[in-house]
């Protein structure tokens, strides 16, 4: 059904609408066993302000419960389709028909990312796909919304919020390094940023620099030029699964003065030689950020550098793209509610002589400061 034969001798760009419209057809005519039938085993689903929904098994129970109430969906129109080797990515608009009971009007516009894998056979099925309608705007993190809500949140709902996004990497960590690559299709210029960010560490040979959120180590070539073998690098990740491919990268580059340290970094204890600190991409994730920046800045050595690189919303009229960047990185929990968090006003608060430096239209910045 939904699964496209290799020896169909389809390209890829005819393949993934087709994936798509295959299983667009099969929901609307309330056969969720063929729905079923696009998605891995492991597939995941991200739905907007819903919990994420894993497997097969579970997204054919979403589905059919999302049949059951009359919704409808008309076949999809794809924006962008690429592929690399054995995955394929695909993102498109689809528009859905809403029950009246849903109070969201008769049809709501939606948008949809897919990644696919290919599998044994040959066939396409799906691995991580989204489901986000427009008229609801709130941000895919329960967790983070609640937070948001109540200011700074409970300590509860702030382990909520961690505990979402620590989910979101545990299962996108295979893909990341492949997904952070895309990035370049719209045109960001990523290895661009962490060379700037890296560079406005001002890091001397052999000093000790803490990456927070260091994910799967894509910062730590940069970082092992700056500080050299005698330096160490400290990297800190709420998730396991990063930190595995943190934990390859380091290996197969034979580097010899990584550790890697698993935990939020809003209980980190920063050690106190500390040399520089870099936030590629993760600040925004953390209620505490201010907190986090706090304690980074008592740690480090005077006149050293503490450096944030994360994403914003625009103040010129550029912010009316937001809905694009964030369906950009919605597949990793961006949404608008937590570009409106401040970090760099955390960075000017803690620390001097700051500067800060837009890329992107505004979407992006870095910021660096100085401590006392
Ligand atoms: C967008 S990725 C960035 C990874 C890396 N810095 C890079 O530039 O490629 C965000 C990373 O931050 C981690 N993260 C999110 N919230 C965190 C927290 N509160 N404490 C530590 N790590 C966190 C995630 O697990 C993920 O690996």
């Amino acid at each position: 059904m939904s699964t496209l034969h290799a020896n169909d001798q389809k390209t890829l760009r005819e393949a993934f609408p087709q994936l798509n419209k295959a299983s667009v057809d099969a929901f609307n005519l309330g056969d969720s066993e063929r729905c079923a039938n696009f998605y891995d085993e492991n597939a995941t689903l991200f739905v907007q302000d819903e919990d994420v929904i894993e497997g097969r098994a579970n997204i054919a129970v979403y589905l059919r419960h999302l049949y059951d109430t009359g919704t409808r969906m008309e076949p999809v129109r794809p924006l962008v389709i690429e592929s690399k080797n054995e995955l394929g990515f695909c993102a498109g608009t689809f528009r859905v028909g809403l029950p009246a009971q849903f109070d969201a009007g008769e049809c709501a516009d939606g948008k949809f990312i897919t990644v696919f894998k290919r599998i044994e056979s040959g066939d396409w099925v799906a691995i991580i796909d989204s489901f986000f309608v427009d008229t609801v705007r709130d941000g895919l993190t329960a967790g983070a919304s609640m937070t948001e809500r109540t200011g700074r949140g409970s300590a509860t709902e702030q382990d909520e919020a961690r505990s979402v996004v620590r989910g979101i990497y545990q299962r996108g960590a295979r893909y990341y390094d492949w997904f952070a690559s895309l990035y370049y299709v719209a045109g960001m210029r990523v290895g661009h940023w962490r060379r700037t960010a890296i560079g406005m560490l001002a890091l001397q040979p052999g000093d000790t620099v803490v990456e927070i959120g260091c994910g799967t180590g894509l910062n730590f070539a940069l970082l092992e030029e700056s500080v050299g073998p005698q330096g160490r690098i400290i990297g800190v990740d709420i998730s396991e699964a990063m930190l595995e491919r943190a934990a390859i990268r380091v290996r197969k580059s034979a580097w010899q003065n990584v550790e890697l340290v698993h935990g939020s970094a809003s209980e980190f204890e920063f050690p106190d030689n500390t040399g520089g600190i870099l936030a590629t991409g993760v600040l925004n994730y953390e209620p505490e950020y201010d907190r986090v920046i706090m304690r980074g800045a008592d740690a480090l050595l005077p006149g050293r550098r503490w450096v944030v690189l994360d994403y914003r919303e625009p103040t010129t009229w550029l912010r009316y793209l937001t809905p694009a960047f964030v369906l950009l990185g919605r597949t990793f929990g961006v949404s608008r509610r937590l570009m409106r968090r401040r970090p760099w006003e955390s960075v000017e608060r803690y620390l001097r002589n700051c500067q800060i430096v837009e890329m992107y239209g505004g979407f992006v910045y870095i910021v660096a400061g100085e401590s006392e």
